[in-house]
């Protein structure tokens, strides 16, 4: 375990409803004073509901993505003041999922993050290559590509998290070797900013792979999304990053 802050982080995605605040709620009484940061991103529409009702406890809230601007005519779209407003204080950013379905690029990444750090969120930059990356063996080059644009200027270990979500892994039950996992938060470690940055590691992280996973050493956490919807999952990725 490097010498940075653990946290575990989960993404619902485009999951969850006012119902299922109960997982939230059942997480903050599961973990009192928990060994480790943890971390729920629900969708936009959950995040203020949900700040109310894990108020003083150990569970923090995060958006999903925000605006690279801090208002103005962008019909639908969420700035980072207003996440900040609405009591998160994480984001997410330049998940792979926006990446392809938004195309947003590394330098749309970035400048998300300027404006998050200056609304005061903490970003969590996810960075990942494909299965044809990894096969053409470029999985290092992007990862690292990806990592040198998306982060802005001023990135320290107290305004950002990195994820190395690989695609290939993220909903698929597939998850990478021991040594596919180490040699990319090995390469990213040495290419931070900040060598405290935490690094979390993201795709079909489960109950029974989490031990495993944490035990990696420059793993610092995960970001979890599936497993992240109920708080027993959850809890139990939790329990594991503890005793890690
Ligand atoms: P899964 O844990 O469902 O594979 O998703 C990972 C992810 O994309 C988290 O951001």
């Amino acid at each position: 375990m490097a010498n940075a802050c653990k946290l575990a982080a989960g993404n619902w995605k485009m999951n969850g409803l006012r119902a299922d605040l109960l997982e939230a709620r059942a997480l903050a009484r599961a973990f009192p004073s928990p060994d480790c940061g943890i971390l729920l991103c629900p969708p936009a529409t959950l995040i203020s509901a949900m700040a109310e009702a894990v108020r003083n406890t150990a569970i923090m809230v995060g958006g999903q993505d925000c605006h690279a601007r801090e208002n103005g005519a962008h019909t639908g779209d969420i700035s980072a003041q207003m996440l900040a407003d609405a009591g998160a204080r994480h984001v997410i950013l330049g998940h792979s999922e926006r990446r392809a379905d938004h195309a947003e690029s590394s330098g749309d990444v970035a400048a998300k993050a300027l404006a998050a750090h200056a609304a005061g969120l903490v970003t969590i930059i996810c960075v990942g290559e494909t299965e044809a990356e990894r096969d053409a063996g470029k999985t290092l080059d992007v990862v690292l590509g990806q990592l040198r644009n998306s982060l802005p200027e001023k990135s320290t270990a107290a305004n950002t998290v990195i994820a190395y979500e690989p695609v290939w892994a993220i909903g698929t039950g597939r998850t990478p070797t021991r040594e596919q996992i180490s040699e990319v938060h090995d390469a990213l470690r040495g290419a931070v900013p900040d060598a405290a940055m935490s690094l979390l590691y993201g795709g079909s992280v489960k109950p029974g792979n989490a031990a495993e996973i944490f035990a990696i050493g420059n793993v610092d956490g995960a970001l979890v999304g599936g497993a992240s919807l109920k708080a027993e999952d959850f809890g139990a990725i939790i329990t594991a990053l503890e005793a890690a």
